[in-house]
């Protein structure tokens, strides 16, 4: 009963499910909350695996997500705060509860898993790391951008502030993707060719990130940064 142990949100389908199966191929064993039923049923079940079909923005949800894991693996290594939803729209066209809800889901999501998942970690093994999924879209923008972009800077905000308040036994990091294609998704060779590293994101680009951020003896030194993994496209200046 001494492998460790990850909580996965939005673990359910494309990033959150690669990273799942990356760590348990690693030999984690993982918890995942995700809202979608049915992606969790269809997600194999195995020993490894506890799922818990909750809403990260409900603190009764994520309370009761934690006494969970605590009574099935009885410790906790590692927090992947993943699930988000979009809430692009004109912004004369938001309304302030569509605000909200993105901001409920995104940020308040990331900080209750903390809040009610840091106890465990602190509890058993004493020792652990945060990794926050943000978006290339904290530091830059399309229009219509605004909730999910604000939801996104303010992630990079909560994980440097945790970052000082947690150290030295947790660090906390985010991660901010750039396109990452979804499961089965396909896109034209434009598309990818316009990245200068000649391609789109791969869910085992974000899966691998994390892996690495929470090995102590690879990323020791690493807390309150923000890493983004976008082929090089917030480095490329566009102007048409
Ligand atoms: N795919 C990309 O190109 C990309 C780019 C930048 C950042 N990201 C970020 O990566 C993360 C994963 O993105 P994805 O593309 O896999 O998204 P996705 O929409 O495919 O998956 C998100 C998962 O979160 C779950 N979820 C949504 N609301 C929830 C809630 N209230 N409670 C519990 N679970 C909830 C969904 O059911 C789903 O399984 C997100 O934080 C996203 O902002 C993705």
């Amino acid at each position: 009963m001494d492998k460790k142990v990850a909580t996965i949100s939005g673990g359910a389908k494309n990033i959150g499910k690669g990273i799942a199966l990356k760590l348990l191929s690693e030999n984690w064993r993982v918890a995942i909350i995700d809202i979608d039923k049915n992606g969790l049923q269809n997600l194999e079940g195995s020993e490894d695996i506890l799922k818990f079909c909750g809403d990260v923005s409900s603190e009764k949800d994520v309370k009761e997500f934690f006494e969970k894991i605590k009574e099935k693996f009885g410790r906790l290594d590692l927090i992947v705060n993943n699930a988000a939803i979009g809430g692009f729209k004109n912004f004369l066209d938001l309304s302030v509860s569509e605000w909200k809800k993105v901001i409920d889901v995104n940020l308040t999501g990331y900080f209750l898993m903390s809040r009610f998942g840091v106890p465990l970690i602190l509890e058993n093994p004493g020792k652990g790391t945060i990794v926050n999924i943000a978006s290339t879209r904290s530091i830059m923008s399309e229009p219509g951008n605004e909730a999910y972009s604000a939801s996104k800077s303010g992630i990079l905000g909560l994980t440097h502030a945790l970052a000082n308040s947690l150290g030295p036994n947790i660090r906390v990091n985010a991660i901010s993707p750039g396109w990452i294609l979804h499961e089965n998704e396909t896109i034209s060779e434009e598309e990818h060719k316009q990245h200068p590293v000649g391609r789109a994101g791969k869910i085992s680009d974000i899966a691998e990130l994390v892996l690495f951020l929470s090995d102590e003896n690879k990323s020791g030194f690493i807390t309150g940064a923000n890493i983004v993994i976008d082929g090089g496209m917030t480095r490329k200046m566009i102007y048409i």
